[in-house]
């Protein structure tokens, strides 16, 4: 089997995203784990809202650069903003888009039999579980298996130290174990070489 790759982002453009920050302490856990995490930069991948016009006039670039990144990983983990009680506008647009097949494209290529993680923070208490929900709800629809390991945590403000890690030890734990789990998962996981594709994609290796 070839190295089990997984892209892991937070679904923001936000500089000082707390979603961020936490989706980097699960993706240590994950290459502690043995697999390899490669992130990438939204502003390299900016996409148009969805407009059903647009697709009808050929695919914007940015999405065909998108749909390749998310088919060249075995797996995802995902940061997840909350916004009014669901994901954020920039992940369900990106979603939105990458779930539209090209002509003569296999459906969902981008997200069949991918492995998932999810972690969410806000500075309310509940910690985005909500828009975590909302995104475990929409990749599953996709085809994609969300691990039922997650990690909601609260009080975003408060919880990560100036280096951007969790300063609670047992948070820490349970941020790094999302990320785990999904690396062992993925090991076992009988289709993950069969839903990567080897188009050129980017993405740079954390
Ligand atoms: C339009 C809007 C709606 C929001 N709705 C929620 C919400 O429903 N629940 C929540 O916990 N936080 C909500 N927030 C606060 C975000 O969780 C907060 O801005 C958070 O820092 C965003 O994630 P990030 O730090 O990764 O960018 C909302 C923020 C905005 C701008």
């Amino acid at each position: 089997m070839s190295t089990l790759k997984i892209l892991a982002f937070a679904g923001t453009q936000r500089q000082a995203s707390f979603n961020r920050k936490l989706v980097r302490v699960a993706a240590r856990g994950a290459a502690a784990a043995g697999v390899e995490i490669v992130e990438f930069e939204w502003s390299e991948y900016a996409m148009p809202l969805y407009d059903p016009d647009l697709e009808t006039h050929g695919f914007p670039e940015s999405v065909l650069r998108f749909k390749a990144l998310l088919a060249a990983h075995h797996g995802f983990l995902i940061g997840v903003p909350e916004y009014n009680g669901l994901m954020s506008p920039l992940l369900k647009n990106a979603f939105d888009w990458a779930s539209r097949p090209v002509p003569g494209e296999k459906p969902m290529v981008c997200f069949k039999h991918k492995v998932v993680g999810l972690v969410s923070t806000s500075p309310g208490v509940f910690g985005a579980v909500l828009g975590l929900a909302s995104v475990r709800t929409l990749l599953t629809r996709l085809g994609a298996f969300v691990i039922p390991e997650q990690y909601p945590v609260g009080e975003a403000g408060k919880i990560f130290d100036e280096a951007g890690d969790l300063r609670d030890p047992k948070q820490k734990a349970a941020a790094e174990g999302v990320g785990a789990r999904l690396a062992t998962v993925l090991k076992h996981w009988p289709e993950a070489n069969a839903t990567v594709s080897t188009n050129s994609a980017a993405g740079s290796k954390a």
